[in-house]
């Protein structure tokens, strides 16, 4: 469409959000499509800060977002999102899958048009504080969507007490407003069905769990997040289209980690030096050593990191680990 054209329609969807969203994902379109990268990028991510938390744009469009019902606020957190791409370090596999599903839903029009069905569940494994929920945040707040967290033991615990409709409110919800529904704790039915201490009540309500996330098509993402992977059950795994593996970093992952998380903090020391030391811890770790020494700092009332700081830090988390580990 001509670029005339679309701005009419631009000007027209003036306070319909859904519908100036699509045009402006066309008009971006349209300028990646004649080369002009630049402008284009400038565009998209005008549009996302648009969406930032906090901007008032933001809040108003996620007013039309009603809740799904009174009664799932026990278990359902809609969550604003606070971080975006730069907090966020990735394996580069991943970052090709998570970029390959946003444009995919970028393109959904096309996509569908052609017969072809987008992936839009996707199950996140790994251990924890290795970014399985801010990688949600983020593949949120990137594609403009509000993300709703279901607290799924919380959820499971309401389901044996008849609040059927609970659930069936949060998965219609899904199937009709684009968002991102984040299935936390998803252990809680990843687990073997088969598991023989399993209750067989429970059993009831981890099978009628699954028969709604396999006709669940949401309009826009549902991602369950869980520690497990072995134990699994296939029955699980076949109903998602897409899974990503999460691990702790590695030693590249680590140094990229340190040099955003010390971009505005002026240091005495080379922290690739460390690296090796850090080997093996998770991400929630890290951001942990680099907060408490941080922390240290401001207390000590310097102005530059000092490198004894940084080094107790690091000793203090592998002490506190050490703990963990012994009561394992
Ligand atoms: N990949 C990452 N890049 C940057 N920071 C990260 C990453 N992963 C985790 N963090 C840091 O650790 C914190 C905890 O991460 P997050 O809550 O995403 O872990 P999780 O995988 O969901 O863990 P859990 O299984 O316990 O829910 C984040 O708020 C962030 O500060
Ligand atoms: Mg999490």
């Amino acid at each position: 469409m001509a670029r005339g054209e679309l701005m009419k329609k631009l000007l027209a969807s003036y306070g319909n959000d859904d519908e100036f969203r699509s045009v402006a994902e066309r008009i971006i379109n349209e300028e990646e499509k004649k080369n002009n990268k630049v402008l284009a990028n400038s565009l998209r991510r005008t549009l996302e800060n648009s969406r930032a938390v906090g901007s008032n744009y933001s809040l108003k469009g996620l007013e039309r977002f009603s809740p799904m019902n009174e009664a799932t606020n026990d278990f359902v957190e809609r969550v604003e999102p606070s971080h975006f791409h730069k907090d966020l370090v990735l394996s580069f596999d991943n970052v090709r899958i998570l970029k390959g599903l946003i444009e995919e839903y970028r393109f959904a029009e096309a996509i569908r048009k052609n017969g072809l069905s987008l992936r839009t569940k996707l199950l996140f494994c790994g251990p924890p504080g290795c970014g399985k929920t801010l990688t949600a945040e983020v593949f949120a707040s990137t594609l403009g969507l509000p993300m709703f967290i279901v607290k799924l033991d919380k959820l499971m615990s309401s389901y044996l007490g008849e609040t059927a409709t609970n659930i069936r409110s949060i998965f219609e919800f899904a199937n009709n407003k684009p968002c991102v529904l984040f299935l936390d704790e998803f252990d809680a039915i990843a687990r073997s069905r088969e598991d023989s201490n399993e209750h067989n009540e429970l059993k009831r309500v981890v099978n009628s769990l699954l028969l709604f996330i396999e006709r669940l098509s949401p309009k826009g993402f549902m991602i369950a997040a869980t520690n497990l992977d072995k134990s699994i059950d296939p029955a699980v795994w076949r109903r998602f289209d897409e899974v990503i593996w999460f691990k702790n970093p590695d030693k590249g992952m680590i140094r990229r980690f340190l040099k955003s998380r010390l971009k505005n903090i002026k240091y005495d020391f080379n922290p690739d030096n460390y690296v090796y030391k850090l080997e093996k811890m998770s991400f929630s770790s890290l951001e942990r050593v680099l907060n408490q020494a941080i922390k240290s700092m401001i207390i000590g009332k310097h102005k530059v990191l000092n490198e004894r700081y940084f080094v107790d830090a690091i000793n203090d988390e592998h002490r506190r680990n050490s703990g963990v580990e012994q009561m394992r």
